[in-house]
């Protein structure tokens, strides 16, 4: 198989992940938190140095405040559930995920909030002076992705933070296109809460995630249960981490995660970017010598992470993404990628778009296998 759908999940995942785990499930696989015992204890310290972890990687101010979840959509979730009043104003943009705009549009359908969506370029990119423009006197929250997952292209998320702060608002950053890829620095970005995956660029396994919840921001508890201490207490502790990890966290998935980060910091996240961006270049290169496709996004590849887009003239994505998996064993991600409002304004809905995601393992020779496979289907 020649993976190239890294931008769902990463595939496959560095080495010493798959050791990690393994040894972690042989021997420290206990309840962390709970019980008491040495095996619990160990669990719980691999939780413990797993959030040390994330805050030195992206520079946050308390170990405490990063809080696992099941994925980037459960963090989002705990984020404008646990954050937003009736009557707030949030701005957010045309380049989202579902998991950031169906929660988003469910609250302002219900009438609890207001929402205005800011449009892209042409190329994908937001103007921060438009999110400025769009501040009113209710306005309370702007939600953005780092990088579009359809695009690949990289939004200026410190120069919209510089704004949002300056106005005393609170500024979340979707990073599951970004996070391993890109240097973030949530304090010099002036990001409130940051969420990503756990199993995208960051190598973990799938029901991995975070959040991440900076000093500003008070959060309800969106999953409330055991905490393994403080039982007495009737509802959900207030003490970060415990406040929004009701329930038994994957600790297994945890385990991998910082083996995943471990590859991300040997390797360093500005190589994995460029590999992954200059195998996207080839394939840029290639089809727009071939007649009949369409590229989408910014050229420019320096304005972009390892994701590429495009059309087929004469094949709907669905199904020439059909043809390269079933007849050259390739795998790419068709169709609208959860992210309906960009397409819709490319004007690429409802078939959508073919979305190449290379990752660190892919090789030149992955990506003229796609190159050859698109000319024989084609026929050119
Ligand atoms: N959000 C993931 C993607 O873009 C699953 O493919």
């Amino acid at each position: 198989m020649t993976y190239l759908d890294n931008a769902a999940t990463s595939f496959p995942k560095p080495e010493q992940v798959y050791v990690a785990m393994d040894r972690f499930a042989r021997h420290s696989l206990a309840n962390p938190g709970r019980s008491g015992h040495k095996m619990a204890l160990e669990s719980e310290h691999a939780l413990s140095n797993a959030r040390h972890r994330l805050n030195r990687f992206f520079n946050g101010r308390n170990p405490d405040r990063w809080a696992f979840t099941l994925n980037c959509t459960d963090a989002l979730n705990m984020a404008f559930k646990g954050l937003l009043n009736d009557g707030d104003h949030v701005i957010t943009t045309d380049l989202e995920h579902n998991s950031v705009s169906r929660p988003l549009v469910a609250l302002a359908q219900a009438g609890r909030i207001t929402l205005t969506r800011i449009p892209s370029d042409a190329g994908g990119t937001i103007d921060p002076e438009a999110i400025r423009a769009a501040i009113g006197p209710k306005t309370r929250l702007v939600a953005m992705t780092h990088a579009s997952n359809v695009l690949g292209t990289v939004q200026p998320v410190a120069d919209v933070g510089r704004i949002v702060r300056e106005r005393d608002l609170l500024f979340l950053v979707d990073a599951a296109q970004t996070a391993g890829v890109l240097p973030i620095d949530v304090q010099t970005a002036c990001i409130d809460l940051l969420a990503f995956p756990g199993h995208k660029s960051l190598f973990g396994p799938t029901g991995t995630g975070a959040l991440y919840v900076g000093s500003r921001v008070t959060l309800r508890p969106w999953r409330e249960g055991g905490t393994g201490g403080d039982s007495l207490t009737p509802t959900q502790p207030t003490e970060f981490p415990h406040h929004l990890e009701g329930g038994t966290p994957n600790v297994l998935g945890v385990a991998g995660l910082v083996a995943g980060l471990d590859f991300v910091e040997e390797r360093g996240v500005e190589a994995i970017r460029k590999h992954e961006v200059d195998l996207c270049d080839r394939l840029w290169s290639a089809l727009a010598e071939m007649p009949g496709f369409e590229l989408f996004g910014h050229a420019d590849s320096s304005r972009r992470v390892g994701a590429l887009s495009f059309r087929c003239e004469v094949l709907p994505a669905p199904e020439l993404a059909g043809l390269l998996d079933e007849k050259f064993d390739i795998a790419v991600r068709p169709g609208l990628h959860c992210a309906p409002y960009i397409h819709k304004a490319l004007g690429t809905a409802p078939d959508g778009l073919v979305r190449v995601s290379p990752g660190p393992f892919t090789t030149n020779a992955d990506i003229d296998h796609l190159i050859d496979a698109l000319t024989q289907i084609t026929g050119m």
